[in-house]
């Protein structure tokens, strides 16, 4: 087993051709921390196989079993969006090496299996570094302030800079340049580095900042100096400052970070809590579900205890072995960036669960799409949008079912409306996107907040127009 792991991992290269996509689901990454076990016992095996350049490969083995230390809990470490991009990293750095240090693999062809292990690429890890930098836009965080937990290594901070580069994001860029500049003194005088910074501050605009680190490339003494020469630079200009990130941010970031205005929230505590039946469902009678009105117009209604535990943890083992990359209506999306996988009925809680929401909804569930279950990746998020769009059988409503609780972030927003509703494990939200009239309702406009700590898995019910014609009375008036 081990062996045929490892061959994989030596051949991989030239057979691998299936593309598994890591960064866009905290949970595939979770899975990650067993296949790196994986690597380093099968790393190990082969050593003892091989009897030439036995010292060699021993010595890189050892180092880098010293540099990793594996976590007690993967799900547990997930929750920090760092060690996450940590972990890819390593991954990423072991296979490097065993690469190095095999150039041949035909004796083991025949044992290849190429579907055993499935390995994340470097594109996992410039998308998880995209993910923090998302992070550090909308949380306004500085490179100190993401790593309060975890910290990166030299190249690993450097890898992130230059993602933030390669995306215009001159000034996440420059920030994370100068920490590695400040934190390891091997790179005080290197001259790529002193240039990046150079560079991301003019395109920044920050000319003085940027022809002072040019002037420093010729220089090889080191920067003990740096910041205090940098703020009296950017107290004489009038040049935008580098070193302080901008604190003006759009209605979908404030609330994001959980800036709710007072008006907002006494409309909000002036809102009710009751126990519902479903308008008399016979399903609900004996078990009522707890019912808060979260918002008046739209009305947007969080029932709570709709689903346990337990379902939430089978429905989350169906759904692992199918996530793939959620997609909008244009396709793979920067703006959308989780893996998803829309559940038949044949599996009794999911059909169970259906019920569930009709009994509650009192909508037919006749024209629904599939129950859709959605795990968030490195900051993942789904940047404002609506459900519905110009279509003869509209998503009439959405039955929203968080199935985790997100301790930093993740909030479900509408920036129309100004309300953001946590994420509260086995409970749901629901609104109609449409009006009675049929129309669409622009203030259901919603997003889904980066996650900064934590794991987000959420289920979908998105119910459309199509056999509600009884259950819900349509209205020609324009503001119903
Ligand atoms: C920079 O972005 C381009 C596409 O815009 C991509 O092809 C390239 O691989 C990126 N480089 C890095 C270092 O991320
Ligand atoms: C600087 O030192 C760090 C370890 O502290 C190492 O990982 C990195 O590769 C070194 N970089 C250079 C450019 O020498
Ligand atoms: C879910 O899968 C895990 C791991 O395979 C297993 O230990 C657990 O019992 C499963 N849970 C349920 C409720 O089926």
């Amino acid at each position: 087993m081990a062996l045929k792991e490892l061959t994989f991992v030596v051949c991989f290269w030239t057979v691998c051709t299936a593309r598994h996509e890591f960064f866009s689901s905290t949970d595939q990454i979770a899975q990650l921390v067993e296949k790196k076990e994986d690597l380093l016992k099968g790393f190990s095996q082969y050593i003892d196989a091989e009897e030439k350049n036995v010292e060699t490969m021993k010595s890189i083995y050892q180092n880098l079993l010293l540099s990793h230390s594996d976590p007690v809990d993967p799900e547990e470490i997930m929750r920090d969006p760092v060690a996450a991009y940590t972990l890819l990293s390593q991954l990423i750095n072991i296979v490097k090496h065993i690469q190095l240090s095999f150039y041949q693999c035909n004796k083991y062809q025949n044992e290849l299996d190429a579907k055993l292990l499935e390995i994340p690429q470097p594109e996992d890890l410039d998308g998880a570094a995209s993910g923090l930098i998302r992070l550090q836009e909308i949380y306004k965080l500085y490179p100190e302030d993401i790593m309060k937990d975890t910290s990166l290594n030299a190249e690993e901070a450097y890898h992130v800079g230059l993602v933030a580069y390669n995306e215009s994001k001159f000034q996440h860029a420059f920030l994370w340049f100068l920490y590695i500049r400040n934190t390891f003194k091997n790179y005080s005088t290197n001259k790529v580095l002193t240039n990046y910074l150079s560079f991301s501050a003019y395109h920044f605009g920050s000319l003085p900042v940027a022809i002072y680190f040019d002037h420093r490339l010729n220089l090889d003494s080191t920067n003990d100096e740096d910041i205090v020469q940098l703020n009296r630079l950017l107290h004489l200009q009038k040049y935008p400052d580098i070193l302080t990130l901008n604190t003006e941010s759009n209605t979908y970031e404030t609330l994001c970070r959980g800036g709710i205005d007072e008006k907002t929230s006494k409309r909000q505590r002036a809102l009710s809590c009751r126990y519902s039946t479903g308008g008399g469902n016979p399903r609900l009678m004996y078990a009522p579900v707890k019912e808060e009105v979260e918002w008046d117009e739209p009305r947007i209604i969080r029932y709570h205890g709709i689903i346990s535990d337990r379902e939430i943890e089978i429905l989350k083992n169906i759904s692992r072995p199918l996530l793939s990359r959620s997609l909008t209506f244009e396709g793979v999306s920067k703006i959308r960036t989780s893996q998803s996988v829309f559940l038949k009925e044949d599996k009794p809680v999911v059909s169970h669960f259906n019920q569930r929401i009709a009994d509650i909804t009192g909508l037919s569930m006749k024209s629904a799409e599939d129950l859709h279950v959605q795990n968030y990746g490195i900051g993942g998020r789904y940047e404002p949008h609506y459900d519905a769009w110009d279509d003869e059988n509209e998503r009439i409503a959405t039955f929203l079912i968080y199935m985790s609780d997100v301790e930093i972030g993740g909030a479900t927003v509408f920036p129309q409306v100004g309300v953001a509703l946590k994420p509260k494990k086995g409970s749901a939200v629901f609104w109609y996107n449409l009006r009675k009239n049929g129309n669409v309702n622009w203030y259901t406009e919603h997003a889904g907040c980066p996650v900064l700590r934590g794991n987000k898995w959420v289920a979908n019910k998105w119910i459309h127009e199509f056999g509600q014609e009884f259950r819900r009375p349509c209205s020609l008036s324009y503001w119903e």
